[in-house]
This record gives structure tokens, C-alpha cells and sequence, in this order.
């Protein structure tokens, strides 16, 4: 769907690009041509990554352990990368979630999340940020963020909160830093099977047919959908969008909000006959 270079001669740094998600955009970005670089915390995963993706779509790709809760870390990483030319983008994937009643999570259960997510989304932000400001060069960041923060979600506090964070982050400095080149965005994916997530989120196999019928168009996402959309608001194309958040979870959560959704599928075709006004009902 895209012309082959649309990505050409970009600089891209994808945090938790070793697996899920952030993965499967690397190789998107790699195979429409642009330099990626991957972190994440598991040197044999992103060491795996790296090599299958290299092989896969030939491009130039690097992978670096990093746990992006570690400001010292994070800056050390994007010092290096610079070190061999400026970065075009940043995408914040990494993530930590699980279901879980909020009672009896630890502190460190929150801190967890919360620092994986909104801390680590800061420090590759702040990293990024301050040497495209600093050299007065343009960059673009795209955040992966949920379609709970609004409303937040019953069982997965911690990513509620953090993630609500992290797209109050996107929207600020999309107006603050926008008047210098910088471009801020954010997904808000719908549920994709990936190994991570559903392995924390949906612990019993039936659960993704309940999930499934959650969804106006019965089905998850997929990792490509994902990572085209991703592909089109990180390039030059999408240059007027800004501070914006692309919901892309088939109408999963509009579907949870309407008031009368679930009612209206309940309705069995008795009630619907006799809920039609009498006089505009076709005769048989
Ligand atoms: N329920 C409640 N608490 C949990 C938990 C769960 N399922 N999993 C972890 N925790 C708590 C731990 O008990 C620990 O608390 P403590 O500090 O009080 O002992 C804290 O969270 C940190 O856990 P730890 O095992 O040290 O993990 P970590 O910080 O290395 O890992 C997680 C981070 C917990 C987010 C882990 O799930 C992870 O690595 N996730 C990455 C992938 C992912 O979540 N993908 C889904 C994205 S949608």
C-alpha cells in the first residue's frame, strides 16, 4: 500500500522492538527502507530479532539491550546512536501490563508499569527532544498508547494511569514543540494477539471469543494493520498530523460506550417488530 522508499533514508529508534508490536513495525519501517534500531531489555531476544529481520528485509538494523525505566540507560543508548547520526523518529512501544485486582497490587507492581510506560516514554522523549531542539532539526515520535485512557479500566490501573500520561504528554508537547519541526503522535491499538500481551491479558483461550464479539467487526487486529498505520503517521506524508491520537481497534471501545449497543444485540426479532412504529411497517 505504500510506494517502496516511503521511509528512505530514515533514522528510526523503536523501544521494546524485539518482540510483539514494536517488531513486527521494525520490519515494516526496514522493508519500505528506513535504518532502524531496536531496544528492549532481553540481549538474546533483540540479538534474534535483529538477525531475523536483517535477513528478512536486508535493511540496516541494530539492536541494543536497554530498559528504558533507567534514565542513565536511556540517555547512554540514544548518546551512542547519535553518535552515528541524528535520529528522524522515535517510537515509544515498550510496555508492561497485567490484569490484576488494584487492592493487591505492591507499590513495586506500579511502579513497574508505570515506569516502563509514562517514565520510559519521558526519557527517550527528553533524550530525543532535546537534541532535535538543540540542533534545530524537525523529528517525529509516535507513542503506542490504548483506548482506555479516557475511561480509564477496571484491573490494569497501572496502565490506565500511565498510559492517560503518556498521551498527555503527546498532546503537549505536540503544540510545545511543534513550532520546531517536532511532530508528536500516538495508536491507540484495539486488542492484536501478540505472545506479551495476550499471555498477561486474556489468560483462557475462550475469553478471545468473548473478546471477539466485543468488537463491531468480530475479529482482532493484526500486527501489519498496526504497523502500516504506524508506517504512515511517522512519514512525510502524514506531515500535518499532529498531537493526534489514531484509535484503531475496529470500534471496539465505541461499541463498549453506546448506551443502547448491548441492548439493541439482545433484541431478539419479536421485539424489534414490535418496537417499529405500527403505521410505516411494510406490508407483508
Ligand atoms: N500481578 C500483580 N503484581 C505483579 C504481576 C501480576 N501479574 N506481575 C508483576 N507484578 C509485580 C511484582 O510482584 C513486582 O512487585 P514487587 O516489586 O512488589 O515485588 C513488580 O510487579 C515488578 O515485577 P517483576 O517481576 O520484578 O517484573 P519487571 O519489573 O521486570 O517486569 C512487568 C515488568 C511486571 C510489567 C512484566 O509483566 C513484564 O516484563 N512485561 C513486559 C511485557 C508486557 O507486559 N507486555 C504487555 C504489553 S500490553
Amino acid at each position: 500500500m505504500f510506494q517502496k522508499d516511503l521511509l528512505q533514508g530514515k533514522r528510526i529508534l523503536i523501544t521494546g522492538g524485539g518482540t510483539g508490536l514494536g517488531k513486527a513495525t521494525a520490519q515494516r519501517f526496514l522493508e519500505l527502507g528506513a535504518e532502524v534500531y531496536i531496544c528492549g531489555r532481553r540481549q538474546e531476544i533483540l540479538a534474534a530479532a535483529e538477525q531475523e529481520l536483517r535477513e528478512r528485509t536486508g535493511g540496516k538494523i541494530h539492536s541494543r539491550p536497554c530498559d528504558v525505566r533507567d534514565a542513565a540507560a536511556v540517555e547512554e543508548m540514544i548518546e551512542i546512536v547519535w553518535a552515528e547520526g541524528p535520529l528522524d523518529v522515535l517510537m515509544n512501544n515498550a510496555a508492561g501490563n497485567f490484569l490484576a485486582r488494584t487492592e493487591e497490587l505492591s507499590l513495586g507492581a506500579f511502579q513497574s508499569v508505570i515506569g516502563i510506560v509514562l517514565m520510559g516514554t519521558l526519557h527517550t522523549t527528553m533524550g530525543c527532544g532535546r537534541r532535535w531542539l538543540a540542533a534545530g532539526r524537525g523529528g517525529v515520535v509516535l507513542n503506542v498508547t490504548t483506548t482506555y485512557t479516557t475511561t480509564g479500566s477496571a484491573y490494569v490501573v497501572p496502565s490506565a494511569v500511565a498510559k492517560a500520561g503518556m498521551q498527555a504528554l503527546t498532546r503537549s508537547l505536540a503544540v510545545e514543540w511543534g513550532d520546531r519541526g517536532i511532530r508528536m503522535n500516538a495508536i491507540a491499538p484495539g486488542p492484536i494477539p501478540t505472545e506479551g500481551a495476550f499471555s498477561r491479558l486474556l489468560p483462557r483461550p475462550e475469553l478471545e471469543e468473548a473478546a471477539k464479539k466485543r468488537n463491531p467487526l468480530g475479529r482482532f487486529g493484526t500486527m501489519e494493520e498496526f504497523a502500516n498505520l504506524a508506517a504512515f503517521l511517522v512519514s512525510d506524508g502524514a506531515g500535518y498530523v499532529n498531537g493526534e491520537v489514531v484509535t484503531m481497534d475496529g470500534g471496539e471501545w465505541l461499541q463498549g460506550a453506546g448506551e443502547f449497543t448491548a441492548l439493541g444485540r439482545e433484541l431478539t426479532e419479536k421485539e424489534w417488530e414490535m418496537m417499529r412504529p405500527k403505521k410505516i411497517v411494510p406490508k407483508a
